[in-house]
């Protein structure tokens, strides 16, 4: 049998074999993940690198069924952290070496937000003496949006495709024009055209979702050369539409495993590219994000969101990080990449190797 894996992982990884090697457990998953692991070693080396996480809004536009601050649940208190502590947690992540952070927020396109982002971005960049990344996660906007916050100093943007099925899609979003799946994929090609580096990724055990859908997001990504991928499992949250397929729900320990064979095939796929250990996983698991380092994940994002409203940004339940400080996530933060065996990447932005690869002209 173990034979067989390594044989299949040589060959071509369609949607039969992808499909087949995400369902792997026990003796064989291991082979998947010493390849991957072995893929990660050669191409990246033991480097974890920070993004300091501000989840600076929840009020949101939108309405997918899946997500705790979508705009119909009427549960949670709306938050909108002041321009003046997201710069500060900014500041903190520069001094603390963290070299890089993402700003999200729920998703607006009033010309008040993207005003308000623009100011902000070139605000970090000037408090943090142009040395501190950002990353940006601000749902689909226009082309013209996408090219004022590059120009204002974000220079990588991530944006889940959720799924790559057009199906599964429109099975998760309500039936309109502001969550249609094409003008999602349009949104990943203005960020490749603008400049950015472009990361996506998807939920993992969706109610409705199958292997072959998995490998298929798996092959989306590859095709689409994308520079960054952020998935993990998805978490009911009781508060949505979604929450009505509970019979249909994946068994949590097959979330959790599939969501590490993802990653572990994307780092075989995608040499080169960041994948980020992401905090669902450690909902599930509390060692979760540590396994997914040690098997191709190279990227970690300690929340660095003032601590009065983290709670209020839960887009499933029971999320962790939600009491710590700043200071007590990053601390944590280092115990665990050394407990994976990594080590931290402090003091680089870490971009992917291959967004450098790709726009670096061969000599
Ligand atoms: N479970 C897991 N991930 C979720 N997201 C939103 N809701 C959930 C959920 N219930 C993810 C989406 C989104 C990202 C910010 O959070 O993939 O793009
Ligand atoms: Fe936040 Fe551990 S990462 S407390």
């Amino acid at each position: 049998m173990s034979n067989n894996i390594n044989n299949i992982l040589k060959g071509d990884l369609g949607v039969r074999e992808l499909a087949y090697l995400l369902q792997l457990k026990g003796a064989d998953q291991k082979l998947l993940f010493s390849k991957a692991q072995e893929v990660q070693l050669a191409n990246l080396g033991r480097k974890v690198f920070y993004r300091g996480l501000v989840e600076f809004s929840n009020v949101c536009a939108k309405d997918c069924f899946y997500c705790g601050i979508r705009k119909g649940n009427k549960e949670i208190d709306r938050y909108n952290i002041e321009d003046e502590h997201i710069v500060n947690a900014a500041k903190f992540a520069w001094e603390n070496k963290y070299s890089s952070m993402v700003l999200q927020a729920g998703e607006r396109n009033d010309s008040a937000f993207i005003d308000r982002v623009t100011k902000l971005l070139k605000t970090i960049k000037q408090e943090t003496n142009n040395e501190l990344g950002i990353t940006i996660s601000l749902g689909e906007q226009t082309a013209d949006t996408y090219k004022k916050w590059f120009d204002s100093g974000a220079h990588r943007y991530l944006l889940r495709i959720e799924t790559s099925s057009p199906v599964l899609y429109k099975q998760l979003h309500p039936d309109n024009q502001m969550h249609d799946y094409n003008e999602r994929v349009s949104c990943l090609d203005s960020l490749r055209n603008v400049g950015y580096q472009v990361g996506t990724g998807v939920m993992i055990g969706l109610p409705w979702q199958t292997y072959e859908d998995l490998a298929r997001d798996l092959l989306f990504m590859k095709e689409r050369d994308i520079d960054m991928c952020g998935m993990g499992p998805y978490i009911e949250h009781e508060d949505t539409p979604l929450y009505a397929q509970k019979e249909m729900l994946w068994p949590i320990e097959e979330r959790f495993n599939t969501s590490l064979n993802m990653i572990a095939l994307l780092r075989i796929l995608m040499k080169d590219i960041n994948i980020a250990a992401t905090t669902a996983l450690q909902a599930i698991d509390p060692m979760g994000r540590e396994k997914a380092l040690k098997i191709g994940a190279n990227v970690i994002m300690p929340n660095i969101t003032p601590t009065t409203h983290r709670k209020d940004y839960q887009l499933y339940q029971n999320k962790p990080c939600t009491d710590e400080g700043a200071e007590d996530c990053g601390n944590c933060m280092s115990i665990r990449i050394e407990m994976a065996d990594r080590e931290p990447g402090l003091g680089e932005w870490g971009d992917s190797p291959h967004f450098q690869n790709r726009t670096t002209p061969l000599k």
